[in-house]
């Protein structure tokens, strides 16, 4: 049990056997994602999934692979279906976060740059520097603030990518309304990006950064559970987020993120679809693996 667990349970240890098993369910814990953040983040996981799945089949559609994925998910016109209803899920979740960004900022709720906000600075170069050099065993590891820069860049890019895919995705999606306002080989030019764009996104999501900094990295791994949970043990959120947690220690602000929770039950249950995500985005990263072998061996000319 850490220090900060211990203040909360003297009251309670001296209640009858229950009271007191009940009691010792209750953690103290970081509150680090409203439930607004866990939502947005649920939609933009299931739509994305439905989007690469219906997507890429098109891209690749003279493919072996593709005509089977066609045949599982119901034929062309039915991936065609869902990935225009994805895509309206993608609008919704982008719309909530802007809305949300224009509130943050007409209501002051808080500084726009600086320390503890996702605006990217001249600490996080410091910080991708230093890591670099703690991976070469050069230096000590970089102590974080509330986002990490891998964290800001996977917000960032996410962010851009949507515009720019979902942009060119409209323009194909209407292509008759496109072409009356802009010339019409804008519609080629479209598929291209939109493509291209979608396989990069496939790559920093399924494997490069996203996955591997929610599953694979030390301290993740299975799975950092936190975006579905909305808290953690404050012990790890000071190991984790040092700056974050010292500045609020100085400040006075600490106890305004502090939750108690309980861990039972539905606790224990939820496990088991933390475990089916990890699975599902285990199987993602593998199949992209082999999918960039498979481009580069078709490259070559072995395949
Ligand atoms: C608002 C978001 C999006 C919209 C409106 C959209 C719309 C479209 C449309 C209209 C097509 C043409 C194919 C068809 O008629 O079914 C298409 C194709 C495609 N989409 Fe999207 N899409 C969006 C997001 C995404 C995302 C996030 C990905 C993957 C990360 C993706 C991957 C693809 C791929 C790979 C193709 C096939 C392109 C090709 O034939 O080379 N799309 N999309």
């Amino acid at each position: 049990m850490s220090s900060i667990d211990a203040t909360l349970t003297p009251e309670r240890s001296g209640a009858p056997a229950r009271a007191a098993e009940e009691a010792a369910s209750f953690r103290l814990e970081y509150r680090r994602f409203g439930a607004f953040h866990r939502w947005m983040h649920f939609l933009t996981m299931v739509s994305f999934t439905v989007l690469v799945f219906t997507g890429m089949p098109l891209r690749y559609k003279t493919t072996g692979w593709a005509q089977l994925s066609m045949d599982l998910i119901g034929g062309v016109q039915t991936a065609a279906i869902l990935h225009r209803m994805a895509a309206l899920v993608t609008v919704f979740y982008f719309a909530c976060e802007v809305l949300f960004i224009v509130l943050y900022v007409v209501q002051r709720r808080g500084p726009l740059w600086g320390p503890g906000t996702i605006t990217p600075g001249r600490k996080d170069w410091q910080d991708m520097r230093a890591m670099f050099r703690w991976f070469l065993g050069r230096g000590p590891h970089p102590r974080f603030d509330r986002f990490t820069y891998w964290e800001k860049f996977d917000f960032w890019s996410l962010a851009a990518g949507t515009v720019i895919i979902g942009g060119t995705g409209f323009m194909m999606w209407y292509p008759v309304q496109t072409a009356k306002i802009l010339p019409g080989f804008v519609l080629n030019w479209a598929l291209v990006i939109h493509s291209s764009e979608a396989l990069l996104a496939v790559g920093v999501i399924f494997l490069f950064v996203h996955f591997f900094s929610a599953h694979l990295k030390p301290g993740s791994f299975p799975m950092d559970k936190v975006i579905f949970d909305g808290s953690l043990p404050v012990d790890d959120y000071a190991r984790e987020r040092p700056i974050e947690y010292e500045r609020r220690v100085q400040e006075g602000t600490l106890g305004r993120v502090l939750i108690e929770r309980r861990r039972g039950f539905a606790t224990k249950a939820a496990m088991v679809l933390w475990y089916a995500i990890t699975i599902i985005a285990l199987i993602g990263a593998l199949g992209f693996g082999v999918f960039l072998v498979w481009v580069a061996l078709s490259w070559i000319g072995v395949l």
